[in-house]
Formats: C-alpha cells, structure tokens, sequence
C-alpha cells in the first residue's frame, strides 16, 4: 500500500496519477531525476511526459540524472522527442542514436563533477526533481530506492519536488543508504569516510515537504541492462589482474587484503571482479561506483565484508536474486550519493584499486573509454576518471580485438583521450598484463605492444612505433600523419588489417 509507505500524514494528500503529476513539467524545463546505471530513476512520470509529446504537445526538456537510467526515462523521452539535452552519462540505444544523431545535445562529464556544478547551477535552474522513492518519512525525508546518485542535489537545488513511490523495492532496502552532503567552498569540511564501511550521514534524504507537490505510485521494475556471459577472455584478463594483485602483494605494496577495488561498468569489469571469488584473497573491501552481479558472488562467497556503491546495477537475473536476499546482501552495503561514492579525496585517502574498461589504448598509455572510432559516443565517461585519476592503482581493461578480430583495442594513437598516459598505471588483456609504473614512454610502447597486443597486430604496432623512432624527436615519437590510418581504414574497408 503506498499509505503505509508515506510515513508522513500531511503528504497523502498529494498523492495523485502519473498524469497529473507530470502536469506540473512544463515546456523548456530542466528535470533532475534519480537513477544511477538502471537503477531507481522514475519510470511512471517519464512515461506520462512522452505520452504527452506522442499525442502532439511541444515538450523539450534538459535532463540531468546521476549516470545511465533505464528505457522508461532515456529511452521514452528520446523516442518521444522530449529529450533536447542531457546530461552526464547514459547508455540507452534510443538516447545513444538521438546524440549521435545530433539530436540531443550531451555533455559527457567527469560523475563526481554533476553535484557540485547542480549547487553552483553551471547546469541552469533545476526546475523540478522527479525522484523514485521506497518511502517517505515522518519529517519528509526521502528514502531513496536501489541507487542514490544525484537525488539529494536533485531535491535540495528544485524548486519542486515529485515523489514515485515503486512499491516493487523491497523494504529492505530502507536502511542501506548513507546521505551526507558537502558544503561549497571554502565551508567544506574533510569527509570523515576513513574506510569503506564508515557510515557518516543519514538513511534518508532531507527534503522540505512543503517542496513535495506530488505523489505517484508506480510498480515498474527497474528495467536492468542484461551482462554478457563470462567468456574465456574475460577470465584470461581476471586471472592476469589476480596474478598481478598477488605480485603486488608479494612485494609488500598491498596488503594482503588488497585496498577497496572499484569495478567499472559493463561484462568485463564483472568478469573481472567474478575472478576474484576462486582466488585466495579474502576479507575485501570495496569502494566503488556500481555494484554488478560479480559482488552478489564474492558476498556469498564470504571474500567482501563490505562494498561501499552509489548503486545496486544487477542484470535480470542478479535482480531476481538482489529482491529475493536483499536483506542478507544489505548487510554488506552502503549505497552513498554520487559526489560520496566517486570523491577523489576519499578514493585517494583509501588507495583505491581502479579497475575500469577501455575502447581501446595506445601503444603510449593514453586511454579511450568512450568514442568509438573517434566521434561515436557509446556511453560516457562514468566515474572512470574520477577513479583513474585519484587511485592507488588504476588498471585498464579490455580484449585485444574487437569486431571479429577486425580492430585491434591496441592501436598506435587512440581516437579519442579519456584517461592520460600520467593516469593508466597498469593495461590488460587476454593476452597479458603491462605494468606501465615507472616507464618512459618508449619503454611503455614495447612493452604494451609486446605483453597486450594481439598477435595479429603485434608486427603492424611494432613497424609503426619503430618508423615512428627514426623521427626527430625521440620521447614519445608519432607519425602524426599516420597515427589514425588505423581507424580510418577500418572506417574505409571494414578492418584494420592490411588486405
Ligand atoms: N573499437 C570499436 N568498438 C569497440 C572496441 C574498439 N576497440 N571495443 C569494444 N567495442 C564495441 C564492442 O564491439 C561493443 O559493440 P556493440 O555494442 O555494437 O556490440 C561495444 O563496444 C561494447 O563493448 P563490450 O565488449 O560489450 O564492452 P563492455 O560492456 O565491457 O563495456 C565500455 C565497455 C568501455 C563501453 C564500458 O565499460 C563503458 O561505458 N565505460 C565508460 C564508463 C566507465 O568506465 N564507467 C565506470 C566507472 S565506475
């Protein structure tokens, strides 16, 4: 019953459809949503403002969430139109194709910027937050669903506030969260997070009630995005990174229970954490961004004791399993907001072990995390760069080929700069683990070349860095003018292979 779920009696009167709740966005607005990486952002609303622009009205909205949200917000407000400007991650098909297309402007952000650029409004007038809610307490606090992201930025910097209560988030959620916000500069005081399980703030988000000036109930599941299997390259690269790890702990540089891992998005980055559950290390700590399917593993193979997320991201089956367990896995996290979860003071205080998926790298380090072939946006930058940069380690990842062994992910000049040579510390892939600490960039370009490269391209990477060695200048040597003969013939021939 979405009663017992408003704690707060004053506020039942506001209860109202998703219609008459999405009455109150209006033309040229600027909407900030929950919702982190499929999960917890409103559906219910979203769907009624399409609805609206398919029957013919003129609706253009900017779009702020925390990270990727699902088909009923991205993916019905590109279709419908509705979507003029977006802001700062995504990875629907539908609002993918509307960027590429030129139809909806984007900004692809650094996730730890969105909060503080929201307070200081570099991102316009935040008009009306939409925010998926498990409850609403007695003071009007909101008690956030499966992800936090940007809903305390999102209600504090509104003007007004519209609740969806989704009455399929299991209860057990309440409890998980851990709200705590800074001050702007120079007020801001140290986050006193000093390990990955410190609890600093509150289970719910404070929210003015008089600002709440609409209720909605909603039953829609979060339409979670499906993870690739495990496949034999992934466990190459898993088993390559634990080996490492091993190494590293060898030489006394990590501790035997590592440092908090941070995984990134997508199949890869949770084979890479599933490797862990068969390795020897136990007792870990987890600081990161989303929590996938492979973490769900590790707490039941008792290897985390705690994993510290913006949000829960399973695929529908880790989803059917999160719902049935969630009390036994809420035990073991805290969900933060976005600025909390992706801070480079606390990533740097806990020496976080970053482990991020690339596109593809360069023969010099330099890393490419989201335009394909240089101008087509997958999904965007996420947190990886709040991790690379600010980390103990940070690891990059990725399988050497790609389309059928047609691109090498290995290429003499990435098309696109994500991360700096002066942020990739360690490359993998199925083919072997390059070390880059303590290298010149000639030094790394063997090395990489020698250790990542497919063997395929391992002769065609190495008669270019060689040709490139026979110029001036000999530091981190270039044939500019054929840098990206490597793209642009997979874009003129369909491979990067010299036919
Ligand atoms: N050149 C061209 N295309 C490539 C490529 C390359 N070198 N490498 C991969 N691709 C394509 C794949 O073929 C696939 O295409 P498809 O969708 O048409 O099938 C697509 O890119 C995704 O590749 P996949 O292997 O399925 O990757 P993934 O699910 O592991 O995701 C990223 C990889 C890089 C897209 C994803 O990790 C990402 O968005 N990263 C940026 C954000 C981030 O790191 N966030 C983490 C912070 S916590």
């Amino acid at each position: 019953m979405i009663k017992d779920r408003i704690r707060r009696e004053d506020l039942r009167s506001k209860i109202m459809s998703a219609h008459e709740a999405s009455m109150y966005i209006k033309d040229g607005m600027t909407m900030a949503t929950s919702g982190f990486t499929p999960s917890g952002y409103p559906k219910a609303v979203p769907l009624a403002l399409a609805k609206r622009a398919e029957e013919g009205e003129k609706l253009k909205l900017t779009l702020i969430t925390g990270a990727s949200v699902g088909d009923e917000l991205d993916g019905a407000l590109s279709r419908s139109g509705v979507m003029a400007r977006r802001y700062p991650y995504q990875t629907n098909k539908f609002s993918r194709n509307a960027i590429n297309e030129g139809k909806v402007l984007y900004q692809d952000m650094h996730l730890s910027h969105v909060a503080q650029f929201m307070n200081y409004g570099y991102l316009g007038k935040i008009d009306v937050a939409v925010i998926e809610a498990l409850a609403i307490t007695e003071e009007g606090g909101i008690i956030p669903t499966t992800s936090v992201g940007v809903s305390p930025q999102a209600i504090s910097n509104a003007d007004i506030v519209i609740v969806e209560i989704n009455t399929s988030q299991p209860m057990a959620l309440e409890g998980i969260h851990d709200i705590y916000m800074t001050e702007k500069p120079p007020h801001r005081k140290p986050i006193p997070i000093a390990s990955s399980g410190d609890r600093i703030g509150t289970k719910y988000i404070p929210c003015d009630p008089k600002k709440i000036i609409a209720i909605v109930e909603c039953d829609i599941k979060d339409n979670v995005r499906p993870l690739g299997p495990i496949d034999e390259d992934s466990r190459k690269i898993s088993s390559h990174i634990i080996e490492f790890l091993e190494h590293e702990v060898k030489m006394k540089r990590l501790p035997e229970n590592l440092l908090p891992l941070q995984s990134g998005v997508g199949s890869v980055a949770n084979a890479v954490l599933g490797g862990l559950v068969e390795s020897k290390f136990e007792n870990l700590t987890c600081y990161t961004e989303v929590i996938q399917d492979s973490m769900f593993d590790l707490i039941d193979a008792g290897k985390v004791k705690v994993a510290s997320g913006c949000s829960l991201t399973p695929s529908e089956e880790g989803l059917k399993r999160l719902h049935a367990n969630m009390e036994h896995y809420a035990k073991y996290c805290i969900l933060r907001p976005l600025e909390i979860s992706n801070h480079p003071e606390v990533a740097r205080r806990l020496g976080v072990i970053a482990m991020n998926t690339a596109i593809e790298f360069d023969i010099y380090g330099h890393v490419n995390s989201t335009n394909i072939m240089g101008s087509r946006m997958m999904n965007g930058l996420g947190g990886s760069g709040d991790f690379t940069r600010n980390a103990y380690l940070s690891i990059f990842t990725t399988v050497s080929t790609a389309k059928n062994g047609n691109i090498s992910s290995v290429v003499p000049f990435v098309s696109h700069v994500d991360h700096t040579e002066h942020d990739v510390a360690v490359v993998v892939t199925e083919q072997g683990l390059a070390d880059l600490r303590n290298t010149a960039p000639t030094e790394r370009a063997k090395r990489i070349i020698e250790k990542c490269a497919h063997p395929h391209y391992k002769p065609m990477l190495t008669d270019y860095f060689e040709r490139a060695r026979l110029g001036k200048f000999k530091h981190q040597p270039h044939i500019i003018g054929e840098s990206l003969s490597w793209h642009d013939r997979f874009l003129k021939t369909g491979t990067m292979k010299i036919k």
